[in-house]
């Protein structure tokens, strides 16, 4: 059972109570009153795409200068991993909002935005969710998870990761989904009961199917797009709701965009009447020289590669990054540089200094 039971209220209560202190001498305190138009909202207004970014609920309490860059920056955030299952699940019973909490209260504090990032993964699942044994017992915790989760956000989360990476990494078809419990025992069912839950929670919600490697040339890539279409259009065709896919777009410094296939992807999801988000743009520098002011050259041209491409077909309704600074970034997890220099995949270096990946940011956010 929840340890406290849905607190969209308490969220309004503090909300206001925040507003009606007023200032107390913080940037997060200083600003208008809890109905105030949210940041995306004066973004759209000014015609501009929003932008946003990851967001870690321990820098952000342990940081000022990283929060004041995130309030100086972003329309919108998403928990880079406070809402996955590994940290509110950390076991069957008990459901842990502290993290996801602290997250949503600097955000309205601020009047950012909240993405929520995610109820149907593979990834980040506890080590307890592979005793679930049937398919009755898996329905059974996705449906209590998402319900959990998605209500007690309703009205502050208005677009969620509903499903995230359903593909192999060389998808045969829509069926080439990734082993995992939920596919395991539920099979390609898990997508619609995850997407349907959701929707009967928070009608309003805009749903979204995020996926990466949508964007290279080569064969294995093609497969991933193909897939993909072939997987959203038989969601569509059993009328499941949803409302977009998220591009993660975690582009590699040397591998090649395939703008044909790209564009010939987004314009079918226009068809589909799907919206197109960049949910989680960083550029992996592992392979690339060594010296700075190249580096950072060649990741803003790389980003613009993909941004121009995306922005002649569709305008994405947000672009995210997958943090803002490269002082908390999870491509060194993966993709340490060989000669040990930091990675540099995030539009402020990690000094909180702009490098050429925020301009290039910029300039597509205020394309048509
Ligand atoms: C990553 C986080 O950045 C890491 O901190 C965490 O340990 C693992 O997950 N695609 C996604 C994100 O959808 O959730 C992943 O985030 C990065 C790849």
């Amino acid at each position: 059972m929840p340890e406290h039971v849905p607190s969209r209220r308490d969220f309004l209560a503090r909300a206001v109570s925040a507003a009606a202190l007023g200032a107390s001498g913080t940037a997060e305190l200083s600003l208008v009153s809890a109905f105030a138009t949210s940041r995306p909202a004066r973004a759209g207004a000014a015609g501009l795409i929003p932008y946003g970014s990851a967001v870690r609920a321990g820098a952000l309490e342990s940081d000022a200068s990283y929060r004041a860059a995130i309030i100086g920056n972003c329309e919108m955030i998403v928990a880079e991993g406070e809402m996955k299952w590994g940290d509110i699940r950390p076991t069957r019973g008990e459901y842990r909002f502290e993290k996801a909490d602290a997250i949503i209260d600097f955000a309205r504090q601020n009047r950012i935005e909240v993405r929520g990032h995610t109820l149907a993964w593979y990834g980040g699942l506890p080590a307890w969710t592979e005793d679930i044994s049937s398919p009755a017992e898996a329905e059974r915790e996705l449906v209590d998870h998402i319900r959990t989760v998605v209500s007690r956000y309703r009205g502050v989360i208005p677009s969620w990761d509903v499903v995230n990476e359903p593909l192999v990494d060389v998808p045969q078809d829509a069926t080439s989904l990734r082993p995992c419990v939920w596919t395991r025992q539920l099979g390609a069912a898990y997508l619609p009961i995850a997407l349907r839950t959701t929707a009967a929670v928070d009608p309003d919600a805009r749903l979204v199917v995020n996926e990466y490697d949508i964007e290279f040339k080569g064969a294995r890539f093609a497969a991933k797009r193909k897939a993909l279409l072939q997987l959203l259009r038989s969601l569509r065709e059993k009328d499941v709701p949803l409302h977009g896919v998220g591009l993660q777009a975690h582009l590699f410094a040397d591998r090649a965009i395939d703008r044909d296939g790209l564009q010939q992807f987004l314009l079918q999801i226009a068809e589909l009447k799907l919206d197109v988000l960049v949910t989680e743009l960083d550029v992996v520098d592992y392979e690339l020289p060594g010296k700075i002011s190249a580096r950072d050259a060649l990741v803003a041209e790389k980003a613009r590669e993909f941004l121009l491409a995306v922005s002649e077909v569709v305008r994405p309704k947000a672009i995210l990054t997958w943090g803002l600074s490269d002082r908390y970034t999870w491509v060194p997890i993966y993709f340490k540089r060989p000669d040990g220099m930091p990675n540099r995949p995030l539009p402020l270096d990690a000094e909180l200094k702009r490098k050429p990946l925020f301009d290039v940011i910029d300039e597509f956010r205020s394309k048509a």
